[in-house]
This record gives structure tokens, sequence and C-alpha cells, in this order.
């Protein structure tokens, strides 16, 4: 699967990636302590980022609860994390399967199902540290997510990791760098930054090469997969399950957290720098669009 050649060399950036991946590689198994105790009263993620911070609903729970949703909430984006990862590692795995492995590209690809297979262990000894349930996604979305790992390629493919990582990235960054928050979290989020900045450039250049390649037909196909991708990404963010923990039911989580203007802000400032490249590219328009729009990723 060789793309068309652009202005970026496809073996000298593998090559760099390779070389920091030998840098700065962390095993969260040896690196996190995970019988640290946690921080009483401390959040797990920056309150006014909870889907529920500003709400009526919000303001009826104690400042214990806010904490435990806010427990939940990260529980969530985990599971999300590595359902993702899931889906991405086949994808690259798919991938790799018609490269030349002695290329470097190929090698950076399995190097990244490595990356991606400690996050996945991260994120699930998180989920056990935390003492939360894994939040599985729905029966309708795990079944997408099986026909997109077996047949993404081309553009649709990077789009979708692409949008999967830096949204994750955007609340990982902020989380990494508040000192008010869990030290577990802080410590998750900066190894799981760290690494998929590499990710990020890989797709990145990557997706500019496939785009290129790609016909007419096909990016119009691609358009409306990025943006159902980009739809289950971000409904899959808190699932309603979460809300249940502290006593909300499910359904008024939901309704609630649609129309709570706070999150509405939180989930463009999650996907704006990704919209923007994907919109620069041609990626969001069209039928597409529209699920960009539902998903609340874009305003009007
Ligand atoms: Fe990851
Ligand atoms: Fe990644």
């Amino acid at each position: 699967m060789e793309g068309t050649p652009t202005g970026f060399p496809r073996e000298a950036v593998a090559a760099r990636l390779l070389a920091a991946s030998v840098r700065t590689s962390y095993d969260p198994v040896v690196d996190i302590d995970w019988s640290a105790p946690h921080v009483p009263g401390a959040y797990w993620m920056p309150p006014q980022r909870s889907s529920l911070y500003g709400t009526p609903l919000w303001k009826g729970l104690s400042e214990e609860q806010r904490v435990e949703l806010t427990k939940h909430e990260v529980a969530s984006a985990a599971s999300a994390g590595l359902w993702f990862e899931t889906i991405l590692m086949q994808m690259l795995i798919r991938h790799y399967y018609d490269a030349d492995p002695t290329s470097r590209h190929a090698q950076y690809a399995l190097t990244e199902v490595a990356d991606e297979c400690r996050h996945s262990i991260m994120f699930g000894r998180l989920i056990e540290a935390m003492g939360c349930p894994v939040y599985r996604a729905d029966p309708f979305d795990h079944l997408l997510g099986r026909w997109l790992k077996a047949t993404a390629t081309g553009p649709r493919m990077y789009a979708a990791i692409l949008i999967a990582e830096e949204i994750l990235d955007a609340f990982q960054r902020e989380a990494m760098a508040d000192e008010s928050i869990q030290p577990l979290i802080r410590m998750v989020s900066r190894i799981h930054v760290v690494e998929e900045a590499r990710h990020v450039r890989f797709a990145r250049d990557e997706l500019a090469r496939q785009v290129e390649a790609a016909g007419p037909v096909g990016l119009a196909y691609a358009r409306v997969v990025i943006g159902r991708a980009a739809y289950s990404i971000t409904r899959r963010l808190v699932n309603p399950r979460a809300y249940a923990a502290v006593g909300i039911p499910p359904a008024a989580g939901v309704a609630a957290a649609r129309a709570n203007p706070h999150w509405r802000a939180t989930l463009r400032w999650s996907a704006q720098r990704i919209a923007e490249h994907l919109t620069e590219l041609g990626l969001v328009a069209g039928p597409g669009r529209l699920l960009w729009r539902r998903a609340g990723l874009i305003g009007d």
C-alpha cells in the first residue's frame, strides 16, 4: 500500500519516529506505582471538563459525588481509549500485512502497535486501580468498530485514528499539567501524551499521502465514514452508565450533558485541532459534515 510521493520522505519520517521511540518509551507496568494510595478529595479530571459541570444535576451533587463522577468519566474515557486502540492495532497490522517488512515505515507501524499494546494494558490497570467497571461500547458501536477494524484502509483509516488520538490528547495534555488532580491520572496522561505525539505525526504524514492517492469516489465515501467515526468516538467518551455511579439515571445524565453549554464547549475545544486539520484536507464536508455537527464537534 504505497502512497504517492509527497514533500515528506516516508522512510525519513519513520526512521526519525523509530529513533524517538527508542529514546522515550515507557512500560506502564513498571513505570507506574499502581499501589500508591489515591489523594483523598482530589478530582480525577479538572471538574470543569466534567460533562455535567455547571448543570442543575451537578449543583445537586455533594463534593464527594462530584469527585466520584469525574472518576467514572475518566474510567469511561479509558474504556473508550482501549476499545479504539484495539481497533487501531488491527488496522495497523492489516496495513503491515501488505507492507515491505524491511522498510522503516512498516517497522514503525509495528512499533506503534507495540506502544498501543502497552497503552491498553495501562488503561486496563487504571480502570482496575480506580475500582471502576469497564464501560464498554453499546452493541451497535461495538459492531461498527468490528467492521471498521476489519475493512478500513487509506484516508478513512488514518483519519479515524487521528480523531480518536487527538481528542483524547487534548484532555490528557491539560490533565498532565494540572497539579490539583490525582497524580495517577497525571502520570498516565504524561506517558500517553509523549508516545501519542509520535503516532499523530505518523498518521498525519500518512493521511496526507493517502488523500493525494485517493480518487473522488473513495474520498466521498471516506468523508461519511470519518464523520461516523467522529460521532461514535464522541458519544463514547462518557458512557451513559457512568452517571448511575452517582445516582443519576443514565438518560437524565445524557440529556443534561447534551444541553450543557460547558460540555459542548469542551467537545469543540477537544476537537478543534483535528477538525481544522481534516477540514483543510477536504475530509469534513458533504453528508459527513452533518455527523461532525451532530456530534457537537463543530459549530453550525
Ligand atoms: Fe494509545
Ligand atoms: Fe496511538
